[in-house]
């Protein structure tokens, strides 16, 4: 549970779309990291394809290997470290032509130090430069090495509809929003991904439609901090106070764009992540009460249990205030799950701070989480100001205590829904067993069933009779009212 990840099987593999006839290059691209690297990927995609290029498996074919890059810990950064000396012995024995580019928070945080640790790097690419990639391959081709790793006040790709690679033609990401202004002290998001901008409404809906049209069933609307979006004709959030009237009178906030995303399309099942603690206001808790269509989950990252480290961290929320939050979201969604991310041994954590993690842990009983020991990132304020005081073997201890009272919460969770009949999403064949389906309910877990008649991107009402820590099994017992 180390790495926060959607789907690790996911993690690095190679995304390959439908090829278009009339091009003629190859390329292959390989995704790090969060949700949004996935994303963005696709918007990759989506312009190589106008630039000539089909996507492929196969790394010894390509004429262009694309990596997009994680940066939130050590450990992240060297997974593509390691990927970079396997490209390189592929070019050395088998494509001497292939040309490499580094896309994501490495090539931002790096910039062009990276052509000089990497000899096989050709091109960095940073979040906000995609759409300069047809200049910067001119570059390549012409025999110069390419950067551009400018952040930007308005890029949001909200006129790029992306190509959706390696899906399953159910669930798809939505991005709503860029960068983030929090500037949590131990984060390098902030400095990778530049000041936070929201995406025009109507590119969202748009692209939402769009998603429908073609069959989709679920979207998850992304951002650093989805809570704190707010379009007002464009431009940086931190400028909203410079708006006019009229701009401020008109503005969307995030209850208001799930408002209209649920509203575009009552049928489809709505995601958002990442919500901050700070920025989640009571009218999201209403908006998503109101709306069947808008699943019951949030994704509530906390960090710690102790308000001391909260400050630290410069999270703007108490403990206290953390728990009153979860108290509203009980009263207004009564069955709403709940995920957490966690970071154990935070420079100055003491023991007692360690046990206020584990005990606000045991107030939420969260549904599952992601939890990580802390990895200094150069260039943060925590780096900057603060000694990585907690030795790594106290460090493992904690986040190994913190693992164990997760799997016992999400057991008990998860044996809550025995005995229910729930609606599951099908999203695709069960890993362990080829004649189930595996599919999701709005909580976010993952339920297994024998497969029937139904099929992948279906609604099905499953009758939930067991279940391991992570995963409900059960079978089918007919079609939601929400299947078309
Ligand atoms: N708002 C973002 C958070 C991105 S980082 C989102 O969309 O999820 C994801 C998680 O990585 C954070 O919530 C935090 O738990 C973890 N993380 C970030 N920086 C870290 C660091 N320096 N060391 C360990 N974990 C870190
Ligand atoms: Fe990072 Fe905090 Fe933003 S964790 S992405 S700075 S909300």
């Amino acid at each position: 549970m180390e790495e926060k990840i959607i789907d690790e099987s996911k993690q690095g593999e190679a995304l390959v779309l439908e090829p278009q006839a009339k091009n003629s290059r190859k390329l292959y691209i390989e995704s790090y990291g969060c949700q949004m690297n996935f994303s963005d990927s696709e918007i990759v995609a989506s312009i190589l394809t106008k630039q000539g290029y089909n996507t492929t498996h196969n790394m010894e074919e390509a004429d262009l290997v694309l990596v997009n890059t994680c940066s939130i810990r050590d450990k992240a950064e060297q997974t593509v470290r390691k990927r970079l000396e396997k490209y390189n012995a592929v070019k050395r024995n088998s494509n001497p032509n292939m040309k490499v580019g580094v896309l994501g928070c490495m090539a931002e945080r790096l910039k062009s130090k990276f052509l000089e640790e990497e000899k096989i790097v050709d091109m960095v690419v940073g979040p906000d430069a995609y759409k300069d990639l047809p200049n910067l391959l001119q570059e390549v081709e012409e025999g110069r090495d390419a950067v551009n790793v400018i952040l930007s006040k308005e890029e949001t790709y909200g006129d790029i509809a992306p190509v959706r690679l390696g899906g399953n033609g159910v669930t798809a990401f939505v991005s709503i929003t860029r960068g983030c202004d929090n500037m949590c002290t131990f984060c390098v998001v902030p400095f990778t991904r530049g000041r936070e901008r929201s995406r025009d409404p109507q590119s969202i809906i748009e692209e939402v439609n769009d998603l429908a049209e073609k069959g989709y069933k679920e979207i998850t609307l992304l951002g650093q901090n989805v809570d704190s979006y707010l379009w007002y004709g464009g431009g940086l959030k931190k400028d909203f106070k410079k708006a006019t009237d009229m701009q401020k009178a008109t503005a969307i906030n995030f209850a208001g764009l799930l408002e209209m995303v649920a509203n575009a399309q009552p049928k489809m099942r709505i995601r958002f992540s990442t919500s901050n603690p700070q920025d989640m206001t009571e009218d999201v808790l209403h908006s998503m009460a109101k709306h069947e269509n808008i699943c019951n989950y949030i994704h509530l990252p906390v960090q710690s249990g102790s308000t001391r480290v909260l400050k630290e961290m410069n999270r703007q929320h108490t403990r206290e205030e953390y728990m009153e939050l979860i108290d509203a979201i009980h009263r207004i969604i009564p069955d709403c799950a709940i995920s957490q991310d966690m970071i154990a041994g935070f420079p100055t954590e003491t023991e007692a701070d360690h046990q206020d993690t584990l005990t606000l842990m045991e107030y939420v009983k969260y549904d599952f989480g992601f939890m990580f020991m802390y990895s200094e990132r150069p260039g943060t304020m925590a780096a900057r100001k603060l000694e990585d005081d907690v030795p790594e073997d106290v460090k493992k201890r904690r986040l190994t205590e913190i693992i164990d009272l997760q799997q016992e919460h999400s057991a008990y969770r998860t044996k809550q829904f025995v005995g229910k009949t729930l609606e599951v999403l099908i999203e695709k064949e069960s890993k362990k067993n080829d004649q189930e389906w595996s599919g999701r309910t709005q909580y976010n877990t993952v339920a297994v069933f024998p497969k029937e008649h139904y099929e992948v991107g279906d609604f099905v009402m499953v009758k939930i009779t067991d279940c391991t820590t992570a995963t409900l099994l059960g079978e089918a017992v007919g079609y939601s009212k929400n299947q078309a």
